[in-house]
Protein backbone atom coordinates (compact mmCIF):
# COMPACT_ATOMS: atom_id res chain seq x y z
CA UNK A 1 0.00 0.00 0.00
CA UNK A 2 1.26 3.47 -1.16
CA UNK A 3 2.17 5.23 2.20
CA UNK A 4 1.23 9.21 1.63
CA UNK A 5 2.16 11.88 4.22
CA UNK A 6 0.63 14.63 5.02
CA UNK A 7 1.64 18.17 6.44
CA UNK A 8 -0.87 20.12 8.32
CA UNK A 9 -0.15 24.32 7.62
CA UNK A 10 -3.43 25.27 9.12
CA UNK A 11 -2.13 27.58 11.94
CA UNK A 12 0.26 28.83 9.18
CA UNK A 13 -1.25 29.39 5.70
CA UNK A 14 -4.71 28.77 7.40
CA UNK A 15 -4.82 31.48 9.94
CA UNK A 16 -2.39 34.10 8.52
CA UNK A 17 -5.80 35.70 6.38
CA UNK A 18 -8.27 35.54 9.37
CA UNK A 19 -9.68 38.94 10.46
CA UNK A 20 -10.11 38.48 13.96
CA UNK A 21 -6.62 38.05 16.29
CA UNK A 22 -6.77 33.75 17.37
CA UNK A 23 -5.52 33.57 20.75
CA UNK A 24 -2.02 31.83 21.38
CA UNK A 25 -4.15 29.52 24.00
CA UNK A 26 -6.28 28.20 21.15
CA UNK A 27 -3.44 27.88 18.68
CA UNK A 28 -1.45 26.06 21.03
CA UNK A 29 -4.31 24.03 22.26
CA UNK A 30 -4.94 22.90 18.66
CA UNK A 31 -1.50 22.13 17.22
CA UNK A 32 -1.62 20.04 20.35
CA UNK A 33 -4.44 18.42 19.14
CA UNK A 34 -3.03 17.87 15.55
CA UNK A 35 -0.14 16.41 16.89
CA UNK A 36 -1.75 12.82 17.97
CA UNK A 37 -3.61 12.97 14.31
CA UNK A 38 -0.87 11.22 12.37
CA UNK A 39 0.50 13.85 10.32
CA UNK A 40 4.38 13.61 9.26
CA UNK A 41 4.74 17.45 9.53
CA UNK A 42 2.60 20.43 11.64
CA UNK A 43 3.83 24.00 10.04
CA UNK A 44 3.30 25.65 13.47
CA UNK A 45 3.54 29.58 12.19
CA UNK A 46 5.63 31.81 10.56
CA UNK A 47 8.57 33.86 11.67
CA UNK A 48 7.65 36.96 9.34
CA UNK A 49 7.31 40.67 9.75
CA UNK A 50 4.56 40.87 12.53
CA UNK A 51 3.71 43.90 10.56
CA UNK A 52 2.93 41.91 7.29
CA UNK A 53 1.36 38.91 9.25
CA UNK A 54 -0.19 40.42 12.77
CA UNK A 55 -1.61 36.94 12.90
CA UNK A 56 1.40 35.23 13.30
CA UNK A 57 2.91 37.85 15.80
CA UNK A 58 3.03 35.22 18.79
CA UNK A 59 5.21 32.79 16.61
CA UNK A 60 8.07 31.88 19.60
CA UNK A 61 5.27 31.74 22.26
CA UNK A 62 3.51 29.49 20.07
CA UNK A 63 6.70 27.49 19.16
CA UNK A 64 8.22 27.36 22.75
CA UNK A 65 4.32 26.22 24.52
CA UNK A 66 3.27 23.48 22.17
CA UNK A 67 4.10 19.75 22.78
CA UNK A 68 6.19 18.02 20.79
CA UNK A 69 4.89 14.62 19.56
CA UNK A 70 8.13 12.24 18.53
CA UNK A 71 7.26 11.14 15.11
CA UNK A 72 6.22 14.84 14.14
CA UNK A 73 8.28 17.68 12.85
CA UNK A 74 7.30 20.87 13.68
CA UNK A 75 8.10 23.12 10.56
CA UNK A 76 8.34 26.87 10.17
CA UNK A 77 7.73 29.07 7.53
CA UNK A 78 11.25 32.01 7.08
CA UNK A 79 11.29 34.27 4.47
CA UNK A 80 14.61 35.64 5.33
CA UNK A 81 17.67 35.28 7.67
CA UNK A 82 15.92 37.04 10.80
CA UNK A 83 13.59 34.72 10.96
CA UNK A 84 16.46 31.91 10.77
CA UNK A 85 17.44 32.85 13.62
CA UNK A 86 14.09 33.33 15.79
CA UNK A 87 13.40 29.94 14.47
CA UNK A 88 16.73 28.45 15.13
CA UNK A 89 16.16 29.79 19.01
CA UNK A 90 12.28 28.21 18.70
CA UNK A 91 14.07 24.61 18.35
CA UNK A 92 12.14 24.42 14.86
CA UNK A 93 12.45 20.66 13.64
CA UNK A 94 12.92 22.46 9.99
CA UNK A 95 13.11 25.85 8.47
CA UNK A 96 10.63 26.48 5.52
CA UNK A 97 11.83 28.92 3.36
CA UNK A 98 9.42 30.64 1.25
CA UNK A 99 9.97 33.10 -2.19
CA UNK A 100 7.92 32.99 -5.42
CA UNK A 101 8.11 31.97 -9.06
CA UNK A 102 6.69 35.37 -10.35
CA UNK A 103 8.77 38.15 -9.71
CA UNK A 104 5.15 39.88 -9.31
CA UNK A 105 3.99 38.10 -6.33
CA UNK A 106 7.33 38.01 -5.06
CA UNK A 107 7.39 42.09 -4.88
CA UNK A 108 3.95 41.62 -3.33
CA UNK A 109 4.62 39.07 -1.05
CA UNK A 110 8.11 39.50 0.55
CA UNK A 111 8.82 43.18 -1.15
CA UNK A 112 12.09 42.47 -2.45
CA UNK A 113 13.17 41.05 -6.34
CA UNK A 114 13.55 37.52 -6.32
CA UNK A 115 17.29 37.34 -6.88
CA UNK A 116 16.86 39.33 -3.24
CA UNK A 117 15.17 36.86 -1.93
CA UNK A 118 17.01 34.07 -3.33
CA UNK A 119 20.46 35.50 -2.04
CA UNK A 120 18.72 36.19 1.72
CA UNK A 121 17.48 32.61 1.25
CA UNK A 122 21.16 31.40 0.29
CA UNK A 123 22.25 33.21 3.00
CA UNK A 124 19.86 31.03 5.53
CA UNK A 125 20.88 27.78 4.06
CA UNK A 126 24.80 28.55 4.48
CA UNK A 127 24.08 30.15 8.35
CA UNK A 128 21.56 26.80 9.26
CA UNK A 129 23.52 24.11 7.09
CA UNK A 130 24.21 20.85 9.19
CA UNK A 131 21.96 22.40 12.28
CA UNK A 132 18.58 22.12 10.72
CA UNK A 133 16.91 20.09 7.57
CA UNK A 134 15.90 23.12 5.12
CA UNK A 135 12.73 23.12 2.71
CA UNK A 136 12.33 25.96 0.09
CA UNK A 137 8.36 26.39 -0.92
CA UNK A 138 8.14 28.10 -4.41
CA UNK A 139 5.05 29.74 -4.73
CA UNK A 140 2.92 30.73 -7.69
CA UNK A 141 4.28 27.40 -9.66
CA UNK A 142 1.10 26.97 -11.64
CA UNK A 143 0.14 30.99 -12.58
CA UNK A 144 0.20 34.34 -10.83
CA UNK A 145 -2.91 36.21 -9.95
CA UNK A 146 -1.10 39.09 -11.51
CA UNK A 147 1.36 37.88 -14.00
CA UNK A 148 -0.78 34.81 -15.42
CA UNK A 149 1.05 31.77 -16.60
CA UNK A 150 4.45 30.52 -14.73
CA UNK A 151 5.92 28.60 -17.55
CA UNK A 152 7.19 25.35 -16.15
CA UNK A 153 10.50 25.95 -16.73
CA UNK A 154 11.05 29.13 -14.85
CA UNK A 155 9.73 26.54 -12.05
CA UNK A 156 12.00 23.82 -12.90
CA UNK A 157 14.98 26.66 -13.09
CA UNK A 158 14.47 27.90 -8.63
CA UNK A 159 13.79 24.20 -8.11
CA UNK A 160 17.66 23.60 -9.86
CA UNK A 161 19.24 26.24 -7.97
CA UNK A 162 17.96 25.63 -4.53
CA UNK A 163 18.44 21.62 -4.55
CA UNK A 164 22.11 22.65 -6.06
CA UNK A 165 22.28 24.87 -2.63
CA UNK A 166 21.87 21.03 -0.79
CA UNK A 167 17.99 21.59 0.90
CA UNK A 168 16.29 18.67 2.02
CA UNK A 169 13.07 19.44 0.39
CA UNK A 170 10.82 21.46 -2.11
CA UNK A 171 7.22 22.05 -2.26
CA UNK A 172 5.86 23.00 -5.48
CA UNK A 173 2.63 25.76 -4.53
CA UNK A 174 -0.45 26.40 -6.62
CA UNK A 175 -0.70 29.51 -4.38
CA UNK A 176 -4.39 30.68 -5.70
CA UNK A 177 -5.23 27.90 -6.58
CA UNK A 178 -4.88 28.29 -10.92
CA UNK A 179 -3.64 24.23 -11.49
CA UNK A 180 -5.29 21.85 -13.33
CA UNK A 181 -5.05 18.05 -12.99
CA UNK A 182 -3.27 17.68 -16.67
CA UNK A 183 -0.60 20.37 -15.70
CA UNK A 184 -0.13 19.20 -12.05
CA UNK A 185 0.76 15.88 -14.27
CA UNK A 186 3.25 17.25 -16.10
CA UNK A 187 5.05 19.31 -13.60
CA UNK A 188 5.22 16.26 -11.29
CA UNK A 189 6.22 14.09 -13.88
CA UNK A 190 9.75 16.78 -14.87
CA UNK A 191 10.05 17.39 -10.65
CA UNK A 192 10.15 13.75 -10.09
CA UNK A 193 12.68 13.17 -13.01
CA UNK A 194 14.91 15.78 -11.57
CA UNK A 195 14.63 15.83 -7.95
CA UNK A 196 13.38 11.76 -7.38
CA UNK A 197 15.91 12.50 -4.54
CA UNK A 198 14.17 14.84 -2.31
CA UNK A 199 11.42 15.49 -0.34
CA UNK A 200 9.03 16.55 -2.71
CA UNK A 201 5.37 18.14 -1.06
CA UNK A 202 2.78 19.51 -3.49
CA UNK A 203 0.66 22.22 -1.96
CA UNK A 204 -2.72 23.03 -3.25
CA UNK A 205 -5.31 25.40 -3.15
CA UNK A 206 -8.98 24.38 -3.84
CA UNK A 207 -9.63 27.97 -5.25
CA UNK A 208 -11.36 27.21 -8.51
CA UNK A 209 -12.35 23.41 -6.92
CA UNK A 210 -9.77 21.65 -8.54
CA UNK A 211 -7.47 21.27 -5.19
CA UNK A 212 -8.79 17.16 -5.26
CA UNK A 213 -8.40 16.55 -8.55
CA UNK A 214 -4.88 18.21 -8.10
CA UNK A 215 -3.82 16.03 -5.17
CA UNK A 216 -5.44 12.73 -7.46
CA UNK A 217 -2.87 13.96 -10.84
CA UNK A 218 -0.13 14.18 -8.11
CA UNK A 219 -0.54 10.69 -6.38
CA UNK A 220 -1.24 9.17 -9.75
CA UNK A 221 2.46 10.46 -11.03
CA UNK A 222 4.15 9.32 -7.41
CA UNK A 223 4.28 12.13 -5.30
CA UNK A 224 3.74 10.99 -1.57
CA UNK A 225 4.00 14.20 0.45
CA UNK A 226 0.41 16.84 0.83
CA UNK A 227 -0.03 19.88 2.21
CA UNK A 228 -3.70 20.26 4.04
CA UNK A 229 -5.49 22.64 5.98
CA UNK A 230 -7.74 21.22 8.41
CA UNK A 231 -11.19 23.05 7.05
CA UNK A 232 -9.94 24.03 3.81
CA UNK A 233 -8.74 27.46 5.71
CA UNK A 234 -5.87 29.10 4.27
CA UNK A 235 -4.63 31.82 1.39
CA UNK A 236 -2.06 34.43 0.95
CA UNK A 237 -2.62 37.75 2.57
CA UNK A 238 -0.42 39.09 -0.60
CA UNK A 239 -2.36 37.50 -3.95
CA UNK A 240 -5.23 38.51 -4.95
CA UNK A 241 -8.52 36.37 -4.58
CA UNK A 242 -6.76 33.99 -2.44
CA UNK A 243 -8.54 31.43 -0.61
CA UNK A 244 -8.27 27.80 1.06
CA UNK A 245 -5.99 25.39 0.82
CA UNK A 246 -7.10 21.93 0.08
CA UNK A 247 -9.34 20.44 3.24
CA UNK A 248 -6.36 17.88 5.16
CA UNK A 249 -9.55 15.86 6.21
CA UNK A 250 -11.68 15.57 2.33
CA UNK A 251 -8.04 15.02 0.65
CA UNK A 252 -6.92 12.69 3.74
CA UNK A 253 -10.66 11.04 3.78
CA UNK A 254 -10.38 10.35 -0.04
CA UNK A 255 -7.31 8.66 -0.52
CA UNK A 256 -8.19 6.43 2.79
CA UNK A 257 -11.18 5.57 0.44
CA UNK A 258 -8.81 4.68 -2.08
CA UNK A 259 -6.56 2.95 -0.09
CA UNK A 260 -4.10 4.44 0.23
CA UNK A 261 -1.85 4.52 3.65
CA UNK A 262 -2.36 7.99 4.84
CA UNK A 263 -0.97 6.84 8.30
CA UNK A 264 -3.82 9.33 10.35
CA UNK A 265 -6.08 8.59 12.55
CA UNK A 266 -9.20 9.96 10.28
CA UNK A 267 -11.88 9.64 13.53
CA UNK A 268 -9.50 12.13 15.56
CA UNK A 269 -8.86 14.45 12.69
CA UNK A 270 -12.42 14.65 12.27
CA UNK A 271 -13.70 15.76 15.77
CA UNK A 272 -10.82 18.30 16.07
CA UNK A 273 -12.23 19.73 12.03
CA UNK A 274 -15.64 20.34 13.84
CA UNK A 275 -14.21 22.09 16.43
CA UNK A 276 -12.93 24.35 14.03
CA UNK A 277 -15.54 26.82 13.19
CA UNK A 278 -15.96 27.65 16.72
CA UNK A 279 -12.25 28.79 16.92
CA UNK A 280 -12.46 30.92 14.28
CA UNK A 281 -15.73 32.05 14.60
CA UNK A 282 -17.26 31.35 11.07
CA UNK A 283 -18.08 28.31 8.67
CA UNK A 284 -15.21 26.50 7.32
CA UNK A 285 -15.31 24.94 3.61
CA UNK A 286 -14.05 21.49 4.17
CA UNK A 287 -17.27 18.52 3.49
CA UNK A 288 -16.09 15.67 5.48
CA UNK A 289 -17.18 17.59 9.13
CA UNK A 290 -20.25 18.13 7.74
CA UNK A 291 -21.59 14.97 5.52
CA UNK A 292 -19.28 12.59 7.84
CA UNK A 293 -17.19 9.63 5.87
CA UNK A 294 -18.39 7.37 3.59
CA UNK A 295 -18.95 4.65 6.06
CA UNK A 296 -21.37 6.77 8.81
CA UNK A 297 -24.79 5.85 7.56
CA UNK A 298 -28.14 6.88 8.64
CA UNK A 299 -30.99 4.60 9.39
CA UNK A 300 -33.31 4.05 6.88
CA UNK A 301 -36.77 6.21 7.44
CA UNK A 302 -38.93 4.36 10.27
CA UNK A 303 -41.76 3.08 7.30
CA UNK A 304 -39.10 1.35 5.36
CA UNK A 305 -37.47 -0.41 8.45
CA UNK A 306 -41.23 -1.28 9.53
CA UNK A 307 -42.00 -2.38 6.06
CA UNK A 308 -38.44 -4.96 5.85
CA UNK A 309 -39.12 -6.39 9.81
N1 LIG B 1 10.76 38.58 12.03
C1 LIG B 1 10.36 39.69 12.70
N2 LIG B 1 10.46 40.93 12.25
C2 LIG B 1 11.01 41.09 11.04
C3 LIG B 1 11.44 40.00 10.28
C4 LIG B 1 11.30 38.71 10.82
N3 LIG B 1 11.66 37.63 10.14
N4 LIG B 1 11.93 40.47 9.12
C5 LIG B 1 11.80 41.80 9.14
N5 LIG B 1 11.23 42.18 10.30
C6 LIG B 1 10.86 43.53 10.73
C7 LIG B 1 12.02 44.49 10.70
O1 LIG B 1 12.69 44.48 11.94
C8 LIG B 1 11.32 45.80 10.45
O2 LIG B 1 10.72 46.24 11.65
P1 LIG B 1 10.69 47.79 12.04
O3 LIG B 1 10.04 48.50 10.90
O4 LIG B 1 9.90 47.81 13.30
O5 LIG B 1 12.13 48.16 12.21
C9 LIG B 1 10.19 45.43 9.53
O6 LIG B 1 9.95 44.03 9.77
C10 LIG B 1 10.50 45.63 8.08
O7 LIG B 1 11.76 45.03 7.81
P2 LIG B 1 12.45 45.03 6.38
O8 LIG B 1 13.72 44.29 6.46
O9 LIG B 1 12.45 46.44 5.83
O10 LIG B 1 11.50 44.11 5.56
P3 LIG B 1 10.35 44.47 4.59
O11 LIG B 1 9.44 45.53 5.10
O12 LIG B 1 10.93 44.62 3.23
O13 LIG B 1 9.55 43.07 4.64
C11 LIG B 1 9.54 40.70 4.95
C12 LIG B 1 10.13 41.88 4.21
C13 LIG B 1 9.90 39.45 4.18
C14 LIG B 1 10.11 40.63 6.34
C15 LIG B 1 8.02 40.88 5.04
O14 LIG B 1 7.50 41.24 3.79
C16 LIG B 1 7.34 39.64 5.53
O15 LIG B 1 7.50 39.22 6.68
N6 LIG B 1 6.52 39.03 4.70
C17 LIG B 1 5.81 37.83 5.05
C18 LIG B 1 5.03 37.36 3.92
C19 LIG B 1 4.26 36.12 4.25
O16 LIG B 1 4.48 35.41 5.22
N7 LIG B 1 3.28 35.86 3.40
C20 LIG B 1 2.41 34.78 3.51
C21 LIG B 1 3.06 33.45 3.34
S1 LIG B 1 3.56 33.05 1.72
ZN1 LIG C 1 -0.71 28.35 0.46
Amino acid sequence: MTRIYFNEVVTRDGFQSEPAFIPTDAKVALIDELSDCGYAKVEVTSFTSPRAIPMLRDADDVMQRIRRVPGVEYTVLVPNLRGAERALAARADELNLVMSTSETHNLANLRMPRETSFDGLKAVIDRVAGQVPVNVSLSTCFGCPMEGEVPQQEVLRWAVRFAELGVRGLTICDTTGMAHPAQVARMCEALQRRFGDLQLTLHFHNTRGMGLANVLAAVQQGVTRFDGSLGGLGGCPYAPGATGNICSEDAIHMLDAMGYDTGMDLDRLLAVARRLPEIVGHAVPGQLAKAGRIAELHPAPAHLREACA
